[in-house]
């Protein structure tokens, strides 16, 4: 049994459920919430996308998830040592691991390009201020695209990211998850009342609310599943780890749906304030569609589209601005905050060295990665996105599933699901959950993708 070296402090999780709750739910909330899912239900045919998602995330992400906080929690350890920790044989615990470092890794990509856009956003949060003092040289050098202005934002989010994680589990990421995530809340909530009261809001929401089942078909269920994946942050250990840290006495699968369900509360309200907010902005004289008709591409939509409405909204404006890009970057930082928690955790408990040391290390190195993709923005920045969230997602979110449900001894997974919850022997989620991670998931991941 280790006992906690001086070095590697005692493990502590979170201190509440709420406060579990409302880490997951910031790491799942970002964005693939407040951008991609409304611009891509936006050019999906609104309606029929929404519905597609919803049962993506219903019947295919949800079990995921599940399986992936409970592999977490029964070892509370770190995501290699908590897949190992599946089977006893040599060969099953040395797959584990593969999978477990493939995971971290690619968790590790998507922080380092997932800080560039984030930096994206902390710029177009300051312009406005900037403007506003008439500061105009460095308002148009964050919102310009420059190699100076992607490097420097990006090293402010690192760091943000680094000092929250440094201070641990309850006085870092949950503390600050306790703070953030109702913030975002809020000031979604207001910024969609108000986009919802302008000329022109009406048509977008018609497009968002109103299915057109003709644009149903294999690219959008793919889009559709890619989207479940990435808005729940499954298959690169991120989850794993928020899991660890998860009480045995709390109710496994009831907790994965609140963080499920706020997840995609939040996507379909964001739904209710970007769509509205393009069709506002095409009544105020900017343009929406491209030549071809079909709507301009989804940074486009964020970075030139909604900055010129603002602009056409007069006196108001700047600080509809500034709250946007707020909420916009609220919703990044509790994501890479749980992005570098799994690597960090992993560096800390596999090499026994104190938390504080193996962030700015870990940090470090992503940010180094993160700078190699500044410079090489044109080749690496796309393909590094495709390489994680279209391929490594889905194909370890499986294998992490299979792990669990082939190779853990049935007794033993029940028994850790019935910490949190002595009947669910008899229940209905314990008859179709295990039989379907085992069977259905792969099958319908298998079939999306070859598709
Ligand atoms: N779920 C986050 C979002 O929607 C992104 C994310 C992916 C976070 C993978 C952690 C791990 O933006």
């Amino acid at each position: 049994i280790a006992s906690p070296s001086s070095s590697n402090e005692e493990r502590q999780g979170f201190s509440s459920r709420i406060g579990f709750i409302l880490a997951a739910a910031g790491s799942a909330i970002g964005l693939g919430n407040i951008w991609g899912f409304p611009t891509q239900a936006a050019q999906n045919g609104g309606g029929a996308f929404l519905l597609i998602y919803l049962i993506m995330v219903f019947i295919l992400a949800y079990p995921m998830l599940v399986a992936e906080l409970t592999i977490g929690r029964l070892s509370q350890k770190n995501p290699i040592a908590a897949l190992r920790n599946l089977s006893d044989n040599p060969t099953a615990k040395n797959f584990a691991s593969l999978s477990g470092i493939l995971g971290v890794c690619a968790l590790s990509l998507i922080l380092s390009f997932y800080a560039i856009v984030a930096g994206w956003l902390v710029s177009f949060m300051l312009e406005p201020i900037f403007s506003l003092l008439g500061m105009n040289a460095i308002a148009d050098w964050l919102t310009g695209f420059s190699t100076s202005r992607n490097l420097v934002m990006m090293l402010v989010i690192m760091l943000l990211t680094i000092r929250v994680v440094q201070d641990g589990v309850s006085a870092g990421i949950e503390r600050w998850s306790k703070r953030l995530m109702p913030a975002l809340l809020i000031l979604l909530v207001l910024l969609s009342v108000y986009i919802l009261c302008q000329p022109g809001a009406m048509e977008g929401l018609e497009l968002y609310l109103i299915p057109n089942f003709s644009q149903i078909n294999a690219d959008l269920m793919v889009s559709a599943m890619g989207q479940a994946f990435f808005s729940l942050s499954l298959g690169v250990t991120g989850m794993m780890v928020y899991g660890s840290y998860l009480a045995k006495k709390e109710n496994l699968p009831a907790t994965a749906a609140m963080v499920a369900g706020l997840d995609t509360f939040v996507a379909i309200l964001a739904g209710l304030l970007i769509i509205p907010a393009m069709f506002v902005a095409q009544k105020n004289g900017v343009t929406i569609y491209a030549e071809d008709g079909s709507l301009l591409s989804s940074d486009t939509l964020v970075f030139t589209v909604l900055p010129a409405m603002f602009n056409t909204m007069g006196s108001v404006g700047p600080f509809i601005a500034i709250g946007f890009f707020t909420l916009l970057t609220i919703a990044a930082i509790t994501s890479t905050i749980s992005m570098l928690e799994s690597p960090v955790n992993m560096a800390c408990e596999q090499f026994n060295q104190p938390r504080k040391k193996m962030s700015w290390l870990t940090g470090g190195v992503i940010t180094l990665i993160s700078t190699i993709i500044v410079f090489n923005f044109g080749s690496l920045f796309g393909l590094v996105i495709t390489i994680t969230t279209v391929y490594a997602q889905p194909a370890l979110a499986m294998v992490f599933g299979l792990l669990l449900m082939w190779v853990l001894r049935r007794d033993r997974l029940l028994k850790e699901l019935q910490q949190g919850n002595p009947e669910i022997e008899s229940s209905l989620f314990w008859k179709i959950w295990p039989w379907y991670v085992k069977f259905i998931c792969p099958v319908m991941i298998l079939v999306v993708f070859f598709n």
